[in-house]
């Protein structure tokens, strides 16, 4: 990054529903925030590729793993727009799948490069390259979502900080 650029502080994340992996993302990353930063200063979003969960709560299995977790889940799900990408800094997508579709929608060079994997934060040690889809897994695909995303929350922090 340019040093005399702006920080990112506006970041949206990205699944395919919006109801397990980037609503537990957006609540992950706001609670490192609020333990290590302002969160004033910061705007945490997510949203779906899809419109099928539109206004839905996120999944019960997601929203009972993170609970116990100490993550309480309230955001309701919306699709992605082309507004989003004046609206954020970072465009934050789970797998190769939202990367590629959010590539599609991009209106500009400028929007196209705001777009990133998540993966890229990984910092724990794992054979994924991507944060996996938990809709068809069980309780363990929840519980690697929330692994990942956990320490790839707080990395993706140290980054932006
Ligand atoms: P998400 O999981 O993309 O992490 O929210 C999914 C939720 C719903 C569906 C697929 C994945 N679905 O096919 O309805």
């Amino acid at each position: 990054m340019n040093l005399t650029e702006k920080k990112p502080r506006k970041i949206l994340f990205i699944c395919l529903g919006n109801i397990c992996r980037s609503p537990a993302a957006e609540e992950l990353f706001r609670q490192v925030v609020e333990r290590r930063g302002n969160i004033a200063e910061w705007e945490i979003d997510s949203a779906a590729i899809g419109s099928w969960h539109i206004g839905q709560l996120p999944d019960k299995r997601m929203r009972i793993h993170a609970a116990r977790r100490g993550y309480d889940l309230t955001h309701h799900a919306r699709q992605v727009s082309v507004a989003d990408f004046d609206r954020f800094d970072l465009i934050i997508g789970m797998d190769s799948s939202n990367i590629s579709d959010l590539k599609e929608l991009a209106p500009s060079p400028e929007a196209e490069a705001k777009i990133v994997p998540m993966a890229r934060y990984f910092t724990m040690a794992t054979r994924y390259d991507h944060v996996p889809d938990p809709y068809y897994e069980g309780a363990e695909g929840f519980e690697l979502v929330l692994d990942l995303l956990e320490s790839g929350c707080e990395n993706l922090y140290n980054c932006l900080s």
